[in-house]
């Protein structure tokens, strides 16, 4: 099943605190963004890529594209002050494709047989997104004070991407921004319209590039090629 995928990449980076869009920083004397994008180019069934951006760096991105030949990039759009607002206007520049999966440029380490598990699920519920258990015990916590334990085996940590009807989603987005409900991810915004959305086992090394030491974690796995 064909699809096309949004690459939300106009944050500001400031939890990593490098001074710059966290996507230029160099792995292997490639930037993160790339290494994200290639995968999406050499995936078969992606037939495109929509790229939403800081207006700012617009010109940087074009040169990658350029220096990176990447040819499945069909849009580059401007980004929201939050991601979903990126998201969103990402999803307005979808044609032609009843499926759109969601990545964040960040996490440079997602794999083709990854996206491949997703879509399969995508196709049979309409929605699905990566996921992995939570290794740590968790627990809610206010003023400083633990609350109670949240039993481990019913609490996983979201991944991208997230894959999607495209209707759904539009639909999903619509209802947010009229409800003024912001989550911090796309499958969020079907939960509380009541729609289902599926699980599919990720990978661990699938990380989100966002402080300063998961940059140590992607410079391992780079060096230890073991993405
Ligand atoms: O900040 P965080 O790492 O959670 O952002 C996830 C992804 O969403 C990143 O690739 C970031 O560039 C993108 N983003 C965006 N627009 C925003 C905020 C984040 O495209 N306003």
């Amino acid at each position: 099943m064909n699809y096309q995928v949004i690459v939300p990449a106009a944050g500001s980076g400031k939890r990593m605190g490098a001074g710059m869009n966290k996507q230029f920083i160099e792995l292997n004397e490639i930037p993160v963004i790339i290494h994200t994008l290639k995968v999406f180019e050499s995936h078969q069934l992606c037939t495109g890529i929509i790229l939403v951006i800081n207006e700012q760096e617009r010109e940087i991105f074009n040169g990658l594209i350029t220096a990176y030949q990447l040819s499945k990039v069909v849009a580059l759009v401007s980004g929201g002050v939050e991601r979903q607002m990126s998201v969103y206007n990402g999803l307005l520049a979808v044609k032609g494709s009843e499926y759109v999966l969601v990545h964040d440029g960040a996490r440079p380490f997602i794999t083709h047989s990854q996206i491949n598990n997703l879509l399969n699920e995508a196709i049979i519920s309409g929605a699905a997104t990566l996921a992995v258990p939570v290794k740590d015990t968790i627990k809610r916590v206010k003023n400083n004070q633990v609350v109670d334990t949240i039993e481990r085996e019913s609490v996983w940590s979201i991944q991208t991407p997230q894959a999607f009807l495209i209707s759904n989603i539009i639909q999903a987005h619509k209802l947010a921004i009229e409800g003024n409900y912001l989550g911090t991810d796309d499958a969020s915004l079907l939960e509380r319209i009541g729609k289902p959305v599926k699980i599919v086992m990720g990978d661990y090394r699938n990380i989100k590039l966002t402080t300063p030491e998961d940059l140590l974690v992607a410079k391992a796995f780079i060096e230890s090629a073991s993405f």
